[in-house]
C-alpha cells in the first residue's frame, strides 16, 4: 500500500531523513521505532506532504506522493495525527470533531461517521459539550484521533502517542486502534520512542536513528527485544556504540 524508498529530508543543513526505506502492506499494524531526534516525525510529515523531500519517492497505491499538495495526498485516504495532542482548547469536543469537516458539502456523513466513532471513544461521549481543554491527555489523544479518522482515511499514521501518558491509558489507546483496523480494516503506521508496547501492538518494526533505518524485521522475530536495543542505541552502526554525537 505504502512505499517508501530512499528517502531523504534536510531542515537547512540539518540531516533528518538520509536514504529511508520502509513499506506498509494493506492492514498492517507498523511501528517506527526510534530515540528523540531520529527523524520519526519528519518520515510521517513527508509522507503527508508537510515536508519537502530533497530526494526520494513515497507511492501509495502506486501513486507517488512526492510534490503532492498535503490536502490531495490526504484525499487519497491517508492522514497524520501528528505528535503533542494538538485540540482547540477552547472549543467543545464535538467542534474538535467536526472541525475538519465543515469544509465538506455532506454533514450527515459526519453525524453518522461521529456516533460510531463515539462507539470505540465513550470518554468522549461523556465529555461531549466540555470545552477540549478540560479534558485528560490521553482523552485529548483519544480525540485527536478520532478526528483524523472523520475522514475516512485508509492509512492512519499516528506520531507518539503514548508521549507523556500513563500505561493504563496507553494500553487502551492501542486498544482502540487495533479494534478500529480489525472492524474497518485499517493500515496503521505508527511512531514510538519505546519498543516493549510494540512487541505487542504491531506486526513490523522499523528502528529508524539518526535518519536511518538500521533494523526492520518481523515483530514476531524480535521478541526477546535485544537486536531492537542494539539497534536502537546505535550498536550496529559501525560495529560498536556511536560516538559521533559525543566526539563533536
Ligand atoms: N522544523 C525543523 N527545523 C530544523 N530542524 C528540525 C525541524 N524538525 C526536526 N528537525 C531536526 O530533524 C531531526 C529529526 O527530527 P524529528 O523528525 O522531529 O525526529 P523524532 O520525531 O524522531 O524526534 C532532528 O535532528 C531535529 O532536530
Ligand atoms: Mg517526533
Amino acid at each position: 500500500m505504502l512505499e517508501v524508498e530512499d528517502l531523504a529530508v534536510s531542515y537547512g543543513g540539518t540531516t533528518a531523513l538520509a536514504g529511508v526505506a520502509i513499506s506498509v502492506k494493506e492492514r498492517e499494524a507498523v511501528c517506527v521505532v526510534g530515540p528523540n531526534g531520529a527523524g520519526k516525525s519528519t518520515l510521517l510529515a513527508a509522507i503527508a506532504g508537510g515536508v519537502p523531500p530533497k530526494r526520494g519517492r513515497i507511492r501509495f497505491d502506486g501513486k507517488e506522493l512526492v510534490g503532492m499538495r498535503a490536502e490531495n495526498i490526504a484525499r487519497l485516504g491517508i492522514s497524520l495525527v501528528p505528535e503533542g495532542r494538538h485540540v482547540f482548547g477552547t472549543l467543545t469536543v464535538e467542534e474538535n470533531l467536526f472541525i475538519g469537516t465543515y469544509a465538506t458539502s455532506d454533514r450527515r456523513y459526519a453525524q453518522s461517521d461521529a456516533e460510531q466513532l463515539l462507539g470505540y471513544f465513550p470518554r468522549l461521549k461523556e465529555r461531549w459539550r466540555q470545552p477540549a481543554g478540560r479534558l485528560s491527555g490521553g482523552e485529548q489523544q483519544m480525540l485527536v484521533i478520532a478526528r483524523a479518522l472523520m475522514t475516512r482515511p485508509r492509512l492512519v499514521m499516528v506520531d507518539e502517542p503514548s508521549l507523556g501518558l500513563a500505561p493504563k491509558i496507553v494500553d487502551t489507546i492501542y486498544a482502540t486502534l487495533l479494534a478500529l483496523r480489525a472492524e474497518r480494516g485499517l493500515t496503521l503506521l505508527v511512531n514510538e520512542q519505546s519498543s516493549d508496547r510494540m512487541l505487542k501492538f504491531s506486526e513490523r518494526i522499523y528502528v529508524l536513528r539518526n535518519g536511518r533505518i538500521l533494523l526492520h524485521g518481523n515483530t514476531a522475530d524480535l521478541q526477546d527485544g535485544e537486536a531492537i536495543t542494539r539497534a536502537y542505541f546505535g550498536f550496529d552502526e559501525h560495529h560498536a556504540p556511536a560516538t559521533s554525537e559525543a566526539a563533536a
